[in-house]
């Protein structure tokens, strides 16, 4: 039977891991719908037209090779503006979401424009200082030469991008379940999510 859980939030406040513990825990499949906007990003920063690179992108297999750098979360937030190269992507998103087993998908748009009645909605959040201070310490783990006030200046420029524009602009769904993971660890952050699905499915 199809069950969807949607995550959205801003970069760095802890989706990807609460998706994929989330996913884990009840057996679900996991997209992370970021990965898509990324690809078509990398594409574009290597001078290929960002609506070529979507439907390209669609013909084919997602290859996550190097969409991890902060060059490519900004190009990532700058595809995501063009509402063509979203409706591209469209129809993958919500195939993956109603497939058989259940689905988790993260994102920005998930619980608004995507999945506007998936059984389960979160929306995971943090300050943008936390969340610079989670990226910052990751980029360092990578061995990535960068400071702390340069994080947080991107944070808030993909922030102000992802939540500024016209097309599916990242904010809670009314219905969503709101998680701050500002002041809580990994496990506190997960096990808050998997009682907010729990609750959701006993509503089903
Ligand atoms: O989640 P992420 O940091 O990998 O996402 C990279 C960018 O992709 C993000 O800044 C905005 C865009 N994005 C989007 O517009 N809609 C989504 N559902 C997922 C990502």
């Amino acid at each position: 039977m199809a069950f969807t859980i949607a995550i959205d939030g801003p970069a760095a406040a802890g989706k990807g891991t609460i998706s994929k513990a989330v996913a884990q825990h009840f057996g679900f499949a996991h997209l992370d719908t970021g990965l898509l906007y990324r690809a078509v990003g990398r594409r574009m920063l290597d001078g290929i037209p960002a609506l070529d690179a979507a439907r390209a992108l669609m013909a084919q297999d997602l290859d996550a090779d190097d969409l991890r750098t902060p060059d490519v979360a900004q190009a990532a937030s700058k595809v995501a503006v063009m509402p063509q190269v979203r409706a591209e992507l469209i129809d993958f998103q919500r195939a993956f979401a109603r497939r058989a087993g259940g689905a988790v998908l993260d994102g920005r748009d998930i619980g608004t424009v995507i999945c506007p009645e998936a059984e389960a909605k979160l929306f995971v959040t943090a300050s943008a200082e936390v969340r610079a201070q989670r990226r910052f310490d990751e980029l360092c783990a990578a061995g990535v030469k960068t400071d702390y006030d340069r994080v947080l200046a991107d944070v808030r420029e993909r922030d102000a991008r992802d939540m500024g524009r016209a097309d599916a602009p990242l904010r809670p769904a009314a219905d969503a379940v709101r998680i701050d993971t500002s002041g809580l660890d990994i496990a506190a952050a997960v096990a808050q999510a998997i009682t907010a699905v729990t609750l959701a499915q006993g509503k089903g």
